[in-house]
């Protein structure tokens, strides 16, 4: 049986991982965002610009609770159906300004990024795009219970592959990008307006106690 429990448009926050002004990954997010809208979902474009944060350090958590710029970021995922994330590759992985602000919203119960989808973009100017970060951005994600969907899409020569309207001059890649997106929707799309399946997790793998921040079931 099939149940319509979501009758409103899709909610997709998209993220720009990069602080730097001009980021490549920026206009990527940009881009994308403008596909997810064109989709018919509601877009909450944003850059981890928004979230200022300081290093994660257990003593500053202890003594002060979660950062303002955390609060907010866990604010706009809450508010999301699913997310998508525009990150740059920083000697082949995550960059650490994403990994910390991944690490602080973590500790948020409920757990957020254990009930969404994500879909991972990327955009470098070097030949791979910046492929190699998003497997490693997966394992973190998925650690976390995020559904990361199985395609990527990695923007190679970034600073020379956006045409002066802001899509990709390449027509096959802006292509190649908008039916990764397309799918990614549909994909949340069937699972946020027609639930059937029993979710069930355990928050920590090893925790045997019965806590109810540690196991929390969904249907
Ligand atoms: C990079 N860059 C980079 N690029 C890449 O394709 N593979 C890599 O491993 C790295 N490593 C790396 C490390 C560090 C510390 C920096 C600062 C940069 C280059 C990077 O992809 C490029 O600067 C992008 O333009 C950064 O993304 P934004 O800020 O333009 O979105």
């Amino acid at each position: 049986m099939t149940t319509d429990t979501h009758p409103g448009r899709l909610r997709v926050l998209v993220l720009g991982a990069s602080v730097r002004r001009h980021s490549a990954n920026a206009r990527l997010a940009t881009l994308t965002s403008q596909l997810v809208s064109d989709a018919g979902a509601t877009v909450d474009l944003a850059t981890l610009r928004d979230f200022d944060m300081p290093l994660y350090d257990g003593d500053v958590e202890e003594a002060d609770g979660l950062p303002h710029g955390a609060l907010a970021l866990h604010d706009r995922l809450d508010r999301s159906d699913a997310f998508i994330i525009a990150s740059p590759e920083y000697n082949a992985s995550v960059p650490g300004v994403l990994k910390n602000a991944i690490d602080w919203v973590s500790r948020f119960r409920p757990q957020p990024f254990k009930t969404k989808h994500a879909l991972l973009v990327s955009a470098s100017p070097s030949l791979v795009g910046g492929n190699r970060g998003l497997w490693a951005l997966r394992i973190p994600l998925e650690h976390l219970g995020t559904r990361v969907y199985p395609d990527m899409f990695s923007l190679a020569a970034s600073h020379q592959a956006f045409a002066e309207d802001g899509r990709l001059a390449d027509a096959g890649l802006q292509e190649r990008l908008a039916e990764t997106v397309a799918g990614f929707l549909s994909l949340v799309e069937a699972d946020v307006r027609y639930v059937c399946l029993e979710r069930r997790w355990y928050e920590f793998l090893g925790d045997r106690t019965e806590a109810e921040v540690t196991q929390r079931a969904e249907k």
